[in-house]
């Protein structure tokens, strides 16, 4: 096989074999394909297409091309969750101990990585003594004993991908469908997944802006997911504005704690219930999705989500009377009011330039080396639809540094807008995709 023949080929818009997409990622994973010809290869793609048989063959080859993920030992069958990303999104700090309350085994690999605010580790690193550095024989040991463990990201997975995703970002071959799907659901395989519930997030805030764009992502991973044998649902939730009030790690770990105990945002919950009865249902703990749904209304209810929070906590070294007593957490030392400066509605609230606003307090990494202000963040007192006057507070900053407050300020304004005429709130849920 030549790499140039395959590239001809896709650039003619046929479909390739198996084994033709087989020796084009191992020979690009192992360096014998040079960046050129995938870069080409990639552009082919961009402009032909990929059928649903190359989509899960591609996907395959990359789950391949490194280390995977032995689950085995865990009893039950492993659902995995991924969000598109989104700012503010709490909602893997608030389903773990949900799904796990009812039984569902959730094995979670995190990561830290750059962005408005930290990882899933960085924000459950907010509970004193909480640590992911256990051996995987643990991890599987707890998960087993509590149904809920997080572990950092080890081993080679997906080494096409990384290779492959730096590569696109710098030949405009990044927004392509076939492509972004085949790269999330290759991780999500290789680390382990037997089932996968999707979060495609659409508006301002995310990644696909457009809702077409969003269904038609969603649809493809679906389709990945079932024609390999991992079953995938998918749910496209609003991220025109953040979700719930906190954009933080220990703000937000404080939130979790909230709607594990029923008193956290509307929006945030309804997410997690949607997205956490898929979880139930694909894991087969319900028959349904509507008595997926109502395990887990009786889970908060009934205190076991939150009680599983704390075993989980405890289990890795956290101090788990921070779920009593949330003061417990990191503290800023500054606590700023946004008032509103006119009397309306709130209209707009883009949710990647708040994100951007609390990352320059601190709560993320805008490079590697960036250090993370646990304490930091804000808190959304308003959200599209409410009423505001003159005064009212909008947006609660914790700060632990004046100096750049008014930038921070600054951005916010130019953030959230007021109408004069009542406005709509968004809808959470567009669509799902089963
Ligand atoms: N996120 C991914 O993981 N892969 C893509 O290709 C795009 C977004
Ligand atoms: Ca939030």
């Amino acid at each position: 096989m030549r790499m140039v023949d395959l590239i001809e080929k896709k650039r003619d818009g046929n479909e390739l074999t198996k084994e033709e997409i087989q020796f084009i990622i191992s020979g690009y994973t192992n360096g014998d394909i040079p960046d050129y010809q995938m870069s080409a290869f990639t552009m082919a793609i961009f402009f032909q297409g990929m059928s649903e048989t190359e989509r899960a063959e591609l996907t395959m080859a990359m789950v391949h091309s490194g280390d995977t993920i032995d689950l085995s030992e865990i009893e039950g069958i492993k659902v995995d969750k991924h969000s598109t990303g989104g700012v503010g999104d709490t909602t893997t700090l608030v389903l773990g101990p949900l799904v796990a309350a009812v039984g569902v085994p959730v094995a979670k690999m995190s990561g830290r990585g750059l962005g408005h605010t930290g990882g899933t580790i960085d924000k459950l690193e907010a509970v004193p003594g909480f640590h992911v550095e256990i051996k995987n024989e643990e991890f599987i040991k707890l998960v087993n004993e509590n149904k809920l463990a997080v572990i950092g990201q080890s081993g080679n997975l997906t080494p096409a991908d990384k290779k492959l995703y730096s590569l696109r970002d710098v030949t405009a071959t990044v927004n392509s469908i076939p492509l972004i799907a085949s790269s999330i659901m290759s991780k999500k395989i290789a680390a382990g997944a037997d089932a996968i519930v999707l979060d495609v997030k659409t508006g301002a805030g995310a990644f696909m802006k457009d809702l077409d764009d969003a269904k038609e992502l969603a649809k493809a991973m679906v389709d990945i997911g079932n024609a390999v044998g991992r079953k995938t649902m998918a749910v496209i939730s609003d991220m025109s504005q953040p979700l719930g009030y906190a954009i933080g790690n220990a703000l937000e770990v404080k939130e979790a704690i909230d709607t594990l105990s029923g008193k956290g945002p509307k929006d945030l919950e309804d997410l997690c219930l949607e997205l956490g009865s898929y979880m139930v249902f694909l894991a087969e703990k319900a028959d349904s999705l509507e008595e997926a749904r109502s395990m887990l209304e009786k889970a908060i209810q009934n205190g076991d989500a939150l009680k599983t929070l704390k075993t989980f906590l405890e289990a890795q070294g956290g101090d788990a009377s921070v779920v009593d007593s949330p003061e417990k957490l990191p503290q800023a030392k500054f606590k700023i009011e946004l008032t509103a400066k006119e009397d309306g509605y709130v209209s707009e609230i883009v949710a990647d330039s708040v994100g951007t606003a609390a990352m320059l307090l601190g709560a993320g990494r805008a490079t590697k080396e960036s250090q993370i202000d646990l304490a930091v963040g804000l808190m959304l007192n308003k959200k599209i639809g409410d009423q505001v006057k003159i005064g009212d507070s909008l947006v609660t900053i914790y700060s632990n540094n004046q100096d750049n407050v008014e930038q921070v300020k600054t951005k916010l304004y130019e953030s959230i807008k007021v109408s004069p005429s009542p406005v709509q709130a968004p809808p959470l849920v567009y669509a799902t995709i089963k």
